[in-house]
């Protein structure tokens, strides 16, 4: 079974991409934390996979939520493997996915850093779509690297160290205030795709989107809009907006 958390795709095209080769079935952690769904029963399950974005060098808030609410039955030494897909370059997740997995009694053999196009523009643009596609080919490829390792049960990278941060609070990013710096513009159609997008359902919707509650500080919200209508503050303002082109729609999981 593989769980994995994505905002912008990324994460969802590298889960589907292992998935199909590995014959495991995939899970999406935003779409069960909605359902609150949270027993999983993997006794036919060869592989236990998160695949997920770095958040500031460490897990994201809601995949450390859902892992410790996590209830697996089966679990019998599965071989278990984090892939953190990132846009620079990962850090602590798998110090921090080792200890999420730990307190639960599981295991793990280890973490694979993939990097793809980076979906925080707040600090930086996106480059051209050219780059762009050149970053996802080579994406493709390190995935088939770690595709053949994951079938040879080879371990990726091991560490006993303790994460600086167990996951990212949307503090780390944005101030205690973080979720306010989100606004929506004139430009707003009452789509509502901004609300069906979230991981944490904490957007409302009255007229125009409201963000209340957990925000993860994820982006899905902003990077969707149709209309580019959501701005952080003033750093994504005529900045280009990010989805993978290569990962399938996938609104329901299969419990
Ligand atoms: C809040 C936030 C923090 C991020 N922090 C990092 C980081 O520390 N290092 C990095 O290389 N990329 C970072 N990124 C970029 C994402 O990890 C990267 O684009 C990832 O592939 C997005 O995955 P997704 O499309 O599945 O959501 C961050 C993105 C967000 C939204």
């Amino acid at each position: 079974m593989i769980f994995y958390f994505s905002a912008t795709g990324n994460s969802q095209s590298a889960a589907e991409q292992i998935a199909a080769a590995l014959g495991s079935r995939i899970i999406s952690i935003g779409l069960a934390l909605r359902d609150e769904h949270y027993n999983f029963d993997i006794t036919d399950d060869e592989y236990l996979g998160f695949v997920v974005p770095t958040f500031a060098y460490t897990l994201p808030g809601p995949v450390a939520a859902f892992i410790e609410k996590l209830e697996l039955t089966g679990y019998a030494n599965q071989h278990v493997f984090g892939v953190f897909t990132c846009g620079a370059g990962s850090g602590d997740e798998g110090a921090a996915l080792t200890m999420a997995l730990k307190n639960k009694g599981i295991g793990y053999n280890g973490s694979f850093e993939l990097v793809m196009p980076d979906n925080f523009i707040l600090w930086s643009n996106l480059p051209s779509e050219q780059v762009l596609t050149a970053k996802l080919d080579a994406a493709k490829a390190a995935v088939n690297g770690i595709i053949d390792k994951l079938k040879a049960k080879e371990n990726g990278a091991l560490t006993d160290k303790a994460p600086r941060m167990p996951f990212m609070p949307t503090e780390a990013i944005s101030t205690a205030a973080g979720t306010s710096k989100l606004r929506v513009t004139d430009n707003c159609l009452g789509c509502g795709k901004c609300v069906t997008v979230c991981p944490m359902s904490c957007i409302k919707f009255k007229d125009t989107p409201v963000w209340e509650g957990d925000c993860s500080m994820c982006l899905a919200c902003l990077h969707h809009c149709p209309v580019d209508a959501i701005e952080y503050e003033n750093q994504t303002v005529g900045k280009r907006r990010y989805v993978n082109p290569r990962c399938s729609v996938h609104l329901k999981n299969k419990y």
